[in-house]
């Protein structure tokens, strides 16, 4: 099934400075007009375009949030506290900003009867009883994070069943791309740089877990989906389908920039998930959504000036190098 692009809405992205929301941002503002609520603690303004309105603020605020959502069609929900540790050492903060802002979001889309789509986790399934895991699988998260995650997508859910208010729930799977960095930035850009660096290259454990890697510009592809499907009320994973362990990543990323790193262990993390993956079925089928990117040319474009392999662009923009060095097609 396709969805028709986005176009002529007004739309507000929470967090849309940061990693993924100013992807997505990027893709939006060429047929639409753009809001974005972003307090800039991990967020940068020169990630945003010019044509963007700025409201900068904190999403647990009620009057900037109201503020910022005032008249809009769409809201993508991208403001969270997405570091796991945070949340294990300070539940009640990241609960605050992932679970409490989620409601309020969820509240204001209710006053403008504004759709909304959800940034939700597969670290809501916790520890996987099968692989690839779909959306039906039992859920339960090993951390406060996948905790506050899970009540965001099940409000999501439950307001569309409730209040009628359409509603996505996008389940990341592992997201890597331009502009990921700072101190909880994944595994990709801390490999990518200890390689560039000469240094050793540190897999926790064995390096026989396996995520889903999926790249930010499939990512925003399944958000331009979420906002024009039909199938509302629905959690979604969005990943590619595809296991890879971490030490093929690791052999991946050196190879992908000829570094002279080795490859060392040390301990492995502490309540690790030993794998993950995505059953991608029901995106499929229901946004029509399919990665595009493999690991290895997305990895090889992070690296050069190149690009991920791409398909037609959604938003009708041109698909013209980017500052990220992402794409959104
Ligand atoms: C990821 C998400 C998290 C989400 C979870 C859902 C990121 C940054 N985090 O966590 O938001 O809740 O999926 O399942 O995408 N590793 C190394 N060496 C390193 C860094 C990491 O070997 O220097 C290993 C880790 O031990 C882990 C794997 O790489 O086994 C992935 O780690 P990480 O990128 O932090 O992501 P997740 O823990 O999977």
């Amino acid at each position: 099934m396709d969805s028709p692009a986005i176009r002529d809405s007004t739309i507000l992205v929470t967090g849309g400075a940061g990693f993924i929301g100013s992807h997505l941002v990027e893709a939006l503002v060429p047929h639409n007009e753009v809001r974005v609520l972003d307090d800039f603690t991990t967020g940068d303004r020169d990630y945003l375009p010019d044509d963007v309105t700025v409201i900068e603020g904190d999403v647990r605020d009620p009057i900037a949030l109201q503020e910022a959502a005032r008249g809009v069609d769409v809201i993508f929900h991208h403001a969270a506290l997405v570091s796991v540790t945070q949340s294990v050492d300070d539940p009640r903060q990241s609960n605050r900003t992932n679970l409490e802002a989620g409601l309020l979001v969820l509240e204001q889309a209710r006053q403008e009867d504004a759709r909304v789509v959800v940034a939700s986790s597969a670290a809501v399934y916790g520890h996987p009883e099968e692989l690839p895991v779909p959306e039906t699988a039992p859920t339960n998260p090993t951390s406060p994070y996948g905790v506050q995650k899970l009540a965001l997508d099940q409000y999501a859910r439950l307001y569309e069943e409730l209040y009628g208010l359409e509603t996505v729930a996008l389940r990341y799977f592992n997201v890597y791309g331009p502009r990921q960095q700072g101190p909880y930035s994944g595994v990709i850009s801390t490999f990518l740089e200890q390689a560039r660096a000469g240094e050793p290259i540190t897999i926790e454990g064995d390096g026989q877990q396996s995520r889903d890697f999926v790249h930010v510009s499939d990512v925003v592809r399944a958000n331009l989906r979420a906002a024009t499907t039909d199938a509302v009320g629905e959690a979604y994973n969005i990943g590619t389908g595809q296991r890879t362990t971490i030490l093929d990543l690791a052999e991946t990323v050196r190879d992908a920039t000829d570094s002279a790193s080795t490859i060392a262990h040390r301990d492995p993390r502490s309540g690790d998930i030993r794998h993950s993956g995505a059953d991608t079925s029901k995106a499929s089928r229901d946004l029509g959504f399919d990665a595009n990117v493999g690991l290895e040319s997305g990895i090889r474009s992070l690296v050069g000036s190149g690009r991920p392999e791409l398909a037609e662009t959604e938003t009708g923009a041109p698909l013209e190098p980017n500052r990220g060095g992402g794409s959104y097609s």
